[in-house]
């Protein structure tokens, strides 16, 4: 199995250990609805997957199309919202999910999805990779510390950015994408956590550059203050 390619690699490792969330399917499965990854997504860009949860949970269960959400009341989404922060985030939730509706429903291409408002780079790829199984790279903090490890990149990620992603980019497999982008961020949260990380059971520790150096925690660079 070490010989495989990483993506193959984690996508095993996936299989076995993929983390239930309320928002994501059985590894496998076929893909979810794409107004649910993008809901969650949204929701998880600065809060802890813990909090959102039962906040995703609420929110389904009270707008479970996009088309009802689009109906609300803004005043009705935005008290929903309250306490995932960030006010912002929810005045373009709404602007999003209006539009999304008056498009029929959502594009399907990483390109055409950030024509959407408040769209960005994480969440276009994050939908088409998920929901549409897309080859897209999907690049978050924990990502982005796992790229570097694997890669040995030691320098601070804001000035490893354009490199860490032309190397995520280059493992992102063609198959099973959504699937491939989850197991990147549930290794980053479980094993390839920023401190003491969980080398022994890391699927890509046998070709990672950080874990042969023997201070695995040292990479990327700590932030330049
Ligand atoms: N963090 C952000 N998006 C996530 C996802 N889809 N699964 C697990 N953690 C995440």
């Amino acid at each position: 199995i070490d010989k495989l390619q990483p993506a193959t690699r984690l996508l095993a490792h996936y299989d076995a250990n993929a983390r239930a969330l309320p928002w994501r399917r059985p590894p496998g499965s076929p893909p979810p609805d794409p107004y649910v990854v993008w809901l969650s997504e949204v929701m998880l860009q600065q809060t802890t997957v813990a909090t959102v949860k039962p906040r995703f949970r609420r929110f389904i269960q009270r707008w479970p199309t996009i088309e009802g959400l689009a109906a609300a009341e803004d005043e009705a989404i935005l008290s929903e919202w309250a306490g995932l922060g960030y006010y912002a985030r929810a005045r373009n939730l709404i602007a999003c999910a209006r539009e999304v509706v008056r498009r029929g429903g959502f594009p399907q291409t990483e390109s055409e999805l950030r024509s959407l408002p408040g769209l960005g780079e994480y969440t276009a790829a994050a939908i088409a990779a998920i929901a549409f199984g897309e080859q897209a790279t999907v690049i978050d903090t924990n990502v982005a510390r796992v790229i570097a490890r694997y890669h040995g990149i030691d320098r601070p990620l804001v000035e490893a950015r354009a490199d860490i992603r032309v190397l995520a980019e280059g493992m992102t497999p063609p198959d099973r994408a959504g699937d491939y982008a989850q197991a990147m961020m549930d290794l980053g949260a479980t094993i390839c956590r920023p401190k003491q990380p969980d080398c022994p059971n890391c699927p890509l520790s046998s070709e990672c550059q950080a874990w042969a150096t023997g201070s695995p925690e040292r990479f990327p660079a700590p932030k330049v203050k």
